[in-house]
């Protein structure tokens, strides 16, 4: 069973990683953020994909979500991981913190979302209630609590266009709307995954209060950065252990 890993802003590559080698795909959807990289993780085969490029030159609203899931299919991964910076809403997202989202709302507009668009021989409605896969959800929440890592273990991610931040009235439309943390990503990626049938879930690392909230004026950059630092060697230490189980 082979663990993809789509890392985002601020996992542009995989700190123990041993690296075997690094395959370009061709996909009908067009290329992907870059070369899929195979490797081991503390023994395990896994596969990587920085989905901003491995420069992070790609946009959230550029990524070529189909290319880098029909790559990862193609390649027979079993299960996807996806690492994704947020915005904390919720009270307890607090930057820093591992989140597990379990629902997700589509603010985004105008991406390429699905691979049931064009010929088709007859109109598919996947289902999407549950739109992250329960059991590796699972899996992370074990693995987190095995590895002393105090992950908010469920949430509703509501994912934005960007590139720009948001707005604070956006903040407080998405905070009514049910969401507990925004960022731009989240979609369509996983709507993409369950079209291949491909499990995915993903692990947030809240970097930023969202725009507007405790008092705060503007969202800075830098302090996104940092905080991302520090929360991508959790995230490491979570692989580590989700990758035994
Ligand atoms: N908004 C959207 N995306 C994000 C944020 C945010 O505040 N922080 C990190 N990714």
């Amino acid at each position: 069973m082979t663990l993809a890993i789509i890392g985002g802003t601020g996992l542009t590559s995989l700190n123990g990683l041993e690296i075997e080698r690094r395959e370009m795909v061709h996909t009908p959807y067009g290329e992907p953020s870059g070369p899929i990289t195979h490797g081991v993780l503390d023994g395990k085969p896994v596969m990587f994909l920085a989905r901003h490029g491995y420069g992070h030159t790609i946009p959230p609203h550029k990524v070529n979500y189909r290319a880098n899931i029909w790559a990862l299919k193609h390649l027979n991964a079993n299960w996807i991981l996806a690492v994704a910076a947020v915005g904390g809403i919720a009270e307890d997202l607090s930057p820093g913190r591992l989140v597990f989202p379990d629902q997700i709302i589509d603010y985004t507009w105008y991406r390429d979302h699905t691979f049931f668009g064009e010929n088709l021989s007859q109109v598919v409605h996947i289902d999407f209630t549950q739109p992250y896969d329960r059991g590796l959800r699972a899996l992370l929440i074990e693995s987190a609590r095995a590895a002393g890592i105090d992950a908010v273990e469920q949430g509703t991610y509501g994912a934005t266009q960007g590139p720009r931040l948001e707005t604070a009235a956006e903040i407080s439309r998405m905070a009514r709307d049910g969401c507990s943390m925004v960022g731009m990503t989240g979609m369509p990626e996983v709507a993409l995954a369950r079209e291949l049938e491909l499990p995915y879930a993903t692990c947030a690392v809240v970097a930023n209060w969202a725009a507007g909230l405790h008092g705060q004026t503007v969202v800075a950059m830098s302090e996104i950065e940092s905080t991302l630092r520090t929360g991508m060697t959790q995230v490491r230490k979570l692989l580590t252990e989700l990758i035994h189980r």
